[in-house]
């Protein structure tokens, strides 16, 4: 059996072995998350010479949550550079849940920048110009890392804008810290808009393949960001992309990674390939239980697991 023969057969395996679980919960902290569809799964593999294969909802829209952190961590260190990220945002795992309260005694910075307090940091790190808006900045990005043009889920942003008062008070905490370079309302307005961006399984593998090779989309030829802008992300997508549950990640699946509540999920096996799975069902930790099953699944049966 080829090379591609045994992944588009894996991931036929591993959708239909977990399509029928039904463990976890719809996010419904964001009312707008609570309506999309408990059965949707999908998974897709983007390779290091562009081609995508895929299995299942992979071409169904949901928004990227926390999974857009590191891609605009990537952003601000390609714009500032990471001594300069790194006075604002700290890169040690906080071993806390996504919306903790996170200040390091002494600094004030948050924890790292896959956390929510750290992630608002990040993206209040984009600068305004009079030209080009912060966010509009973010979404071309993101639409680069993807290869195509992204909008926004304006229903899901409204929704998130109109509950999320806990990213409020860890904006405002942060300003009172001195590590928020802007004002609070507007940092927060910003990431809401990026956590909204809409995009498909598809969209994500490729995304993580572009940090897997080096920060060049691998479809599109184009370099988004430097080799040591993607190496940083991903080296803190392995010890804080998930969470209280980076340790275990990485122990058993064994690929840097982010989650996002919206049930979308990535790793990056460096210069191999970028992997995703969407399926909107979430253990206590935010994490997508298919998607979870099956990441692991696919990182034993294909030898995956990078230590
Ligand atoms: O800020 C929030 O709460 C959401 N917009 C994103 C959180 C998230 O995706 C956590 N990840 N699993």
């Amino acid at each position: 059996m080829s090379a591609s023969e045994a992944v588009t057969d894996a991931l036929r395996d591993l959708h239909a072995r977990f399509v029928g679980v039904r463990d976890g919960r719809r996010a419904d902290y964001i009312p707008e998350l609570a309506r999309s569809d408990p059965d949707d799964f999908g998974l897709a593999l983007v390779s290091m010479d562009g081609h995508s294969y895929s299995a299942g909802a992979a071409d169904t829209p949901f928004t990227m949550q926390s999974v857009s952190k590191p891609f605009v961590y990537a952003l601000a260190l390609a714009s500032l550079g990471l001594d300069e990220v790194g006075r604002w945002v700290g890169a040690e795992p906080s071993g806390e849940a996504f919306n903790a309260i996170s200040l390091e005694p002494g600094t004030g910075r948050p924890a790292n920048a896959m956390v929510n307090a750290g992630a608002i940091v990040t993206t209040a790190l984009v600068p305004d110009s009079r030209q080009v808006p912060a966010f509009r900045r973010i979404l071309v990005c993101l639409s680069r890392f993807a290869g195509r043009k992204l909008d926004v889920d304006e229903d899901v942003y409204a929704s998130e804008a109109a509950t999320g008062d806990r990213n409020r008070a860890l904006a405002y905490l942060a300003r009172s810290a001195g590590t928020l370079p802007v004002d609070p309302v507007a940092a927060v307005d910003n990431y809401f808009r990026q956590c909204a961006v809409r995009v498909t399984a598809v969209d994500l593998a490729v995304m993580a393949a572009t940090l897997a090779y080096g920060g060049v989309n691998p479809v599109t030829g184009e370099s988004v960001v430097s080799p040591e802008v993607a190496a940083q992300v991903l080296a803190v997508m392995a010890t804080c992309g998930m969470y209280d549950s980076s340790g275990d990640w990485l122990l058993r699946v064994g690929l840097p990674a982010k989650s996002g509540v919206s049930g979308g999920l990535i790793a990056a096996g460096p210069a191999r390939f970028g992997l995703a799975a969407y399926s909107p069902l979430l253990d206590a930790s935010g994490t997508s239980v298919r998607g979870h099953a099956a990441l692991g699944a696919l990182s034993e049966r294909l030898g995956l697991h990078l230590m």
